[in-house]
């Protein structure tokens, strides 16, 4: 698959999702989602306690970094396939005082399909708008929750095919010339997580922009 992400979409992307204004704008002429409800459900981040371990797949340029509380001590592990979204999200992450000298930061430069992370790995994952980036969802599920630890958090979004026309098109057009996999409905998204031993599922797949949220059973 391409990873536009690598090119000048990346870096476009990168600057608009971390203005959640300009996301709003985008995100409802393009796509026709409501953005809104991604960074509030960031928020749980701020509650997590020190010392928990985070695992950020894929990390992207780093928006999931603003929900932290300034003095937060958590460990992040930041995985992403292109190394220019890692360099962002070092830059961004050490801004808020996360350093790999510190032990707070991890940079893997990985396929979130084959995780190099052992098993029970994380406190929390999270997995904002990286699903429908792969041709394969359900590995990549089934690696997020491997690398949970029994009753971690599992926190995310994904474009889901209740979206509008317009959305279905241009992901259709994605799958086509290999940007982007396949859309999935809510009610697969739900079964991909649920197969991969994730309970307790919240998923709100509101205009084509499903928000979940769940834990690890065990
Ligand atoms: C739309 S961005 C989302 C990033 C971030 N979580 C966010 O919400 O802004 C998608 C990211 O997925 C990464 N990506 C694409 N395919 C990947 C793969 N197979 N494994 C790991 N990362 C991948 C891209 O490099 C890009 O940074």
């Amino acid at each position: 698959m391409t990873n536009v992400c690598a090119g000048p979409f990346g870096a476009f992307y990168d600057v608009y999702i971390e203005r959640p204004w300009l996301a709003q704008a985008i995100g409802r002429a393009a796509w026709g989602i409501d953005i809104a409800p991604l960074y509030r459900s960031m928020a749980a981040i701020a509650e997590l306690p020190d010392g928990a371990t985070v695992l950020d797949v894929p990390c992207g340029g780093g928006v999931a970094l603003r929900a932290l509380r300034p003095g937060q001590r958590v460990r992040w592990l930041a995985v992403d396939v292109e190394p220019k979204m890692l360099a962002r999200f070092a830059a961004r992450a050490r801004r808020r005082g996360l350093t790999e000298q510190a032990g707070a930061l991890e940079l893997i430069a990985a396929d979130m399909r084959t995780l190099p992370l052992p098993d029970a790995t994380a406190d929390v994952c999270l997995a904002y708008s990286g699903l429908h980036m792969v041709s394969e969802p359900r590995a990549a599920v089934a690696e997020l929750a491997r690398c949970l630890k029994p009753g971690g958090a599992l926190l995310g979004a994904t474009f889901v095919a209740e979206g509008s026309r317009r959305q279905r098109a241009l992901l259709g057009h994605g799958v086509r010339s290999g940007q982007n996999g396949p859309l999935v409905a809510a009610a697969e998204l739900r079964a991909l997580l649920e197969d991969a031993g994730i309970a307790e599922l919240e998923i709100a797949p509101e205009r084509g922009l499903a928000i979940f949220r769940g834990r690890r059973a065990g």
